[in-house]
C-alpha cells in the first residue's frame, strides 16, 4: 500500500514538472517567426520534441530527488538497505519501449523530411551565388540584386552555387538551411508564407569576414513581386541595349557592376583598407606588389588582375579574390570606374 502511494506521488510529480519544463521553455520563444510552408511540419516536430524532453527530464529528476528526500538515512538507522536480484519485467521494458519511441521518431522524421522537400514543378527559378563575403541573386534577363526579392505562397527553387569556399544559406524564419559546397548547384525549395523582410545569413564559417555576410530578404504579395519583376526586367533590358550599342567603356556601368557584383564587399572607394585594396586613387598610381616589384594601375594592370586576380598580388593582401566571370565589355567598364574613383 505504501509503495502504491508513493507510485502515485512520483506519477503526479512527472506529470506537473513535464508541464512546468514545457511552458518554461516554450514562454522563452526558442523559435523566430515562422514564415514559411516548410516550417509548419518543422515546427510541429520541434514541438514534439521539447515536449518529449520536458517528459524524461522529470523521469529523471522527480524519481532522483525523490529518493534523496523520501528514503533517505533516518538518524540511527545503520543496518544495509534490501538485497535485490535483476528485474526481468524492467529489463524488458525500459529496452522495448525506448526503441519503439526511437524508431517511431525516425519515421515522423523522415516523413517531416518529405513533406520539407516537397516539390513544386510550378516552382519559381532564382539563381543563388554565394561567395566571400557576400550573396548575390540572378532573375532572367541579367537581373542581378543583393537582396532576395520573393513572392509569398509560391514556391521558390533557389540554385545555389559558391565561387570559392563552402557558404550556408540559413533564414531562420523559413527553417531550412542548406550548405553551398563549390562545385556543385545545391538546391533550396521553400514557400514563404508571409509578407516581410527577413535576413539571409551565412551559417558556415567561411573566412574572417563571414560574421557579415547577410543580406535582406523580402517577401512580396504576387501582385508587388510581379511589379517589381516587370519594372526590372525593363531596366535590365534597356541597359543591356544600351551596352551592347555602345563601343566605349562605361563607368556608370562599371559602378554598376562594382555594387551588384561583390566588388565593394572587398573594395572600398574612400580609402578604407578592405579585404582587397581600396580603389580610392588607384587608377595611375603605382602599386607595391607582394614580391617586391612595383607596377602602374594601368588599365592593364587592372584588367589583367581582374581576370587573373591571384596573378599580381598587392603587399599586405592575401591571395583569394575569385574569378567572377566578367566579359571584357564588363572589365573595361569597370576599369573605367576606377579611373573615376579619385
Ligand atoms: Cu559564407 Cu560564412
Amino acid at each position: 500500500m505504501r509503495n502504491a502511494l508513493h507510485f502515485i506521488i512520483v506519477t503526479i510529480l512527472v506529470i506537473l514538472v513535464t508541464v512546468g519544463v514545457y511552458l518554461g521553455l516554450t514562454a522563452i520563444g526558442l523559435m523566430p517567426a515562422s514564415a514559411s510552408a516548410q516550417a509548419i511540419p518543422i515546427d510541429w516536430l520541434f514541438d514534439l520534441e521539447v515536449k518529449l524532453t520536458a517528459f524524461f527530464f522529470a523521469l529523471i529528476m522527480v524519481p532522483m530527488f525523490y529518493s534523496l528526500f523520501v528514503f533517505r538515512r533516518k538518524k540511527g538507522e545503520t543496518g544495509d538497505g534490501e538485497h535485490m536480484e535483476g528485474n526481468t519485467t524492467l529489463e524488458i521494458s525500459w529496452t522495448i519501449i525506448p526503441l519503439i519511441i526511437v524508431i517511431w521518431l525516425g519515421i515522423i522524421g523522415a516523413d517531416n523530411l518529405r513533406q520539407v522537400r516537397t516539390v513544386d514543378p510550378q516552382a519559381v527559378e532564382i539563381k543563388v551565388i554565394a561567395f566571400q563575403w557576400n550573396w548575390q541573386f540572378e532573375y532572367p534577363h541579367g537581373i542581378i540584386t543583393d537582396t532576395l526579392y520573393l513572392p509569398v505562397n509560391k514556391q521558390v527553387w533557389l540554385k545555389m552555387e559558391s565561387r570559392d569556399v563552402l557558404h550556408s544559406f540559413w533564414v531562420p524564419e523559413f527553417r531550412i538551411k542548406q550548405d553551398v559546397v563549390p562545385g556543385r548547384v545545391e538546391d533550396y525549395r521553400v514557400t514563404p508564407n508571409l509578407i516581410g523582410s527577413y535576413k539571409v545569413r551565412c551559417a558556415e564559417l567561411c573566412g574572417t569576414s563571414h560574421s557579415y555576410m547577410e543580406k535582406t530578404v523580402i517577401v512580396l504579395s504576387q501582385a508587388d513581386y510581379d511589379k517589381w519583376i516587370n519594372e526590372q526586367t525593363k531596366i535590365a533590358l534597356i541597359a543591356q541595349a544600351t551596352a551592347d550599342a555602345d563601343p566605349n567603356p562605361s563607368s556608370a556601368r562599371g559602378q554598376v557592376l562594382y555594387n551588384n557584383n561583390g566588388c565593394k564587399a572587398c573594395h572600398s572607394l574612400d580609402g578604407a583598407k578592405g579585404i582587397g585594396p581600396t580603389w580610392h586613387g588607384l587608377f595611375g598610381s603605382s602599386v607595391k606588389l607582394a614580391d617586391g616589384s612595383e607596377v602602374i594601375a594601368d588599365v592593364a594592370y587592372l584588367t589583367e588582375s581582374i581576370k587573373f586576380p591571384n596573378k599580381k598580388v598587392v603587399g599586405g593582401f592575401s591571395p583569394g579574390m575569385p574569378d567572377f566571370g566578367l566579359k571584357d565589355k564588363q572589365i573595361a567598364d569597370l576599369v573605367a570606374f576606377i579611373k573615376t574613383v579619385k
